[in-house]
């Protein structure tokens, strides 16, 4: 099994807790984190109430609490052991937070058809190709109906500003994203039909929620 750099990096208490802490902080990260949250809800209205939902990758656990809050029932996974210590301290004797188990999302240690949805937010993009194809065809073995993922995709309006920013010297002029049809090629190669895209900022971002079902 390949050893992809976002695979090592977290497996570090340092790390883990410089992306708890400095990575929500700032103004600007907890707008993109409201953001993403308010897309979310978005996916989440097409869900059962009390649905059971696999967070993989849980991180640090920026969903528990949020979605048992809505009332679902809620897992947490990860193959950070140092990530989800934290993720833990956040949802402790919370009775809608049913565990957090390690696993690698390549071989996930959940039987077919056991939740209700998959819930991947920040992990796609990172993956090398065949590596994103295990994990997508695993997260539909485990779900009985939906996935909500997120990706990446090659945003022109967002491209525009990033242009500006590189000519006037502030930004790094950011990495190349696929095409939103590239995504949607990789996603449905993996067995999944993809119901719903929910742009987290049709101007200003270049990330999307996909509301996905098995074939
Ligand atoms: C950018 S973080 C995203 C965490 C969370 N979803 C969030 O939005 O805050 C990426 C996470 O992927 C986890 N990860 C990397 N490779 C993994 C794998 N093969 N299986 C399970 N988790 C993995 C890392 O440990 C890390 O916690």
């Amino acid at each position: 099994m390949d050893k992809y750099p976002a695979k090592m990096r977290y497996q570090d208490v340092g790390y883990a807790g410089h992306y708890d802490g400095a990575r929500y902080q700032t103004r600007w990260a907890q707008f993109k984190n409201k953001q993403t949250h308010q897309t979310l809800m978005k996916a989440l209205a097409f869900l059962k109430p009390g649905s059971t939902i696999i967070d993989l990758p849980c991180g640090t656990g920026r969903f528990g609490a949020f979605l048992s809050g809505l009332g679902f029932r809620w897992i947490g996974s990860d193959i950070s052991a140092q990530m989800m210590a934290k993720s833990q301290e956040k949802v402790k004797g919370n009775d809608r937070v049913l565990g957090h188990i390690r696993s690698d999302a390549e071989i996930l240690p959940f039987r077919d058809k056991s939740v209700d949805c998959f819930l991947s937010i920040r992990f796609l993009p990172h993956l090398p190709p065949d590596v994103k194809q295990n994990a997508l065809k695993e997260m539909a073995r485990v779900s009985r109906q939906w996935l909500i993922i997120d990706h990446t995709y090659r945003n022109p309006y967002k491209a525009f500003w990033r242009d500006i920013g590189t000519k006037i010297g502030v930004g790094s002029g950011g990495k190349k994203r696929p095409t939103k049809e590239e995504v949607f090629q990789e996603i449905e190669r993996a067995g999944l039909r993809i119901h719903r895209v929910f742009p987290v900022s049709r101007f200003f971002s270049d990330n999307m929620l996909l509301l996905c079902s098995k074939v």
